[in-house]
């Protein structure tokens, strides 16, 4: 038996930020960033339709983004406090993810975050509160998954929450609130979104209800995120569709090791200055995990079927695998994304050395590559990899060499 969970209601199209007037509840807590919700005018709107609703609101602001435990933890407090029977969360995955914790934590407010981290083992929710997530960025779909990332910066290892109980109950999907993204935010978020798309169509875990999903957000991507990009609004707002898509896919059908990579490089090296961005690690990575999985004679055939859908010609596999990895890398040149951790730096444009040293990424591959095997992201990866595999794999992604094995 397998299961498909996605949220009750999805509305979408531009101005679905409205239906919030229609909610029923009596006190709403809004979980926010840093600030750009604000400042596009998203947050008071959001308040005001709750407050129309007859609803008593209190906002929870400045979640930081890749959020941290003990963020996750004082907003649980302040939801004790307040008391809310609706969480609202606005903004990137930052924000929402912290508030499906948050709520975890607010429902039982005993468990530890280890508890929290058992993948598929969170004990029911929703005796409080019902969630509704509102994303404002085109990649993560955290609006439909089933996913939360938190990070503990004492280890600095991000941790994924995993289960259908924090799928939010609605999902708002208004391009609007995407259309103030800065082109380096449209980028990673949108490189983000194809990685989950290509790891679900290729999961273990994957089944008749995903792989469309998964096949159609790739096409879009492809066809949009480009133009996204380069300022076409259109675009813009199909990619907010897009990306959710992928999410509807990934949350049901998981993801693999490219993400499993990205979640233990992301803030490894936090203490040289900056985090490798998720959308950008994924981006870099995604080429070099394509190559590892194609040896997997399943996994060869399904990366030829995407390059199929999307036209890339080819005339057996490994030409299709090829093709499939040439047109991930031009669209990394094309976001001004780089190819490798080496040559990522601190602002994560592409530069010669990057904000990594070789030194330090050497004496700290071997526990990354332990860290990654364990994250909950390999397990339906369609290749399992060795210790010393991953290891090697992430040297590739470090000097951007070629994978031949
Ligand atoms: N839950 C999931 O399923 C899932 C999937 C992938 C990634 N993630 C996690 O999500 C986080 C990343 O989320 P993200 O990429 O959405 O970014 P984010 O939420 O961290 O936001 C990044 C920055 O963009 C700003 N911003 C957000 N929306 C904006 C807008 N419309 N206009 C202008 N500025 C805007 C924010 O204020 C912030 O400064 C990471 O922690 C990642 O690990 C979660
Ligand atoms: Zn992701």
């Amino acid at each position: 038996m397998a299961r498909f969970t996605l949220p009750r209601d999805l509305y979408h199209g531009k101005g679905s930020l409205e239906v919030l007037k229609t909610f029923k509840g009596k006190k709403a807590i809004v979980c926010v960033g840093g600030g750009s919700m604000k400042k596009f005018g998203f947050l008071d709107r959001a308040v005001s339709y709750l407050k129309e609703a007859g609803m008593e609101v209190k906002l929870f602001e400045g979640i930081e983004s890749d959020p941290s435990v003990e963020t996750v933890m004082k907003g649980a407090q302040a939801m004790l406090d307040f008391g809310p029977d609706w969480i609202i969360a606005i903004g990137g995955g930052s924000p929402i993810d912290a508030a499906k914790a948050m709520w975890i934590k607010y429902e039982y407010p005993d468990i530890t975050f280890e508890e929290m981290c058992k993948v598929f083992g969170i004990p029911e929710l929703r005796h409080k509160a019902k969630f509704c997530a509102i994303s404002s960025t085109s990649g993560t779909a955290t609006e439909v998954t089933a996913f939360s990332i938190i990070t503990d910066y004492q280890k600095g290892i991000k941790y994924p929450i995993a289960d259908f109980e924090i799928t939010p109950d609605v999902a708002i999907v208004d391009p609007e609130l995407a259309e103030t993204m800065p082109k380096k935010l449209v980028a990673h978020t949108g490189m983000d979104a194809i990685t989950h798309a290509i790891e679900a169509y290729v999961s273990t875990a994957h089944c008749d209800y995903t792989d469309p999903l998964a096949l159609h957000a790739i096409e879009m991507i492809k066809a949009d995120l480009v133009g996204s990009y380069n300022g076409d609004m259109e675009k813009r707002d199909s990619m907010h569709n897009a990306q959710c898509l992928a999410g509807m896919a990934f949350s049901n059908a998981l993801l693999g090791i490219v993400h499993s990579m990205a979640h233990k490089t992301g803030a490894a090296f936090a203490d040289y200055g900056a985090h490798i961005i998720h959308g950008a690690a994924n981006a870099m990575y995604l080429p070099k995990v394509i190559k590892f999985n194609a040896k997997d004679p399943t996994a060869k055939k399904r990366y030829g079927q995407i390059a199929d859908f999307i036209h890339l010609g080819g005339k057996d596999d490994d030409e299709k695998v090829e093709l499939l990895i040439a047109m991930l890398r031009k669209m990394n040149d094309d976001l001004n994304i780089p190819h490798c951790i080496k040559n990522y730096g601190a602002d994560s444009y592409p530069t010669e050395q990057g904000f990594v040293p070789e030194k330090v990424f050497l004496e700290r591959v071997h526990d990354i590559a332990v860290n990654a095997i364990g994250d909950a992201c390999t397990g339906s990866n369609p290749r399992q990899p060795s210790v010393e595999e991953m290891e090697k794999l992430l040297k590739c992604c470090y000097y951007d060499t070629e994978v031949d094995f």
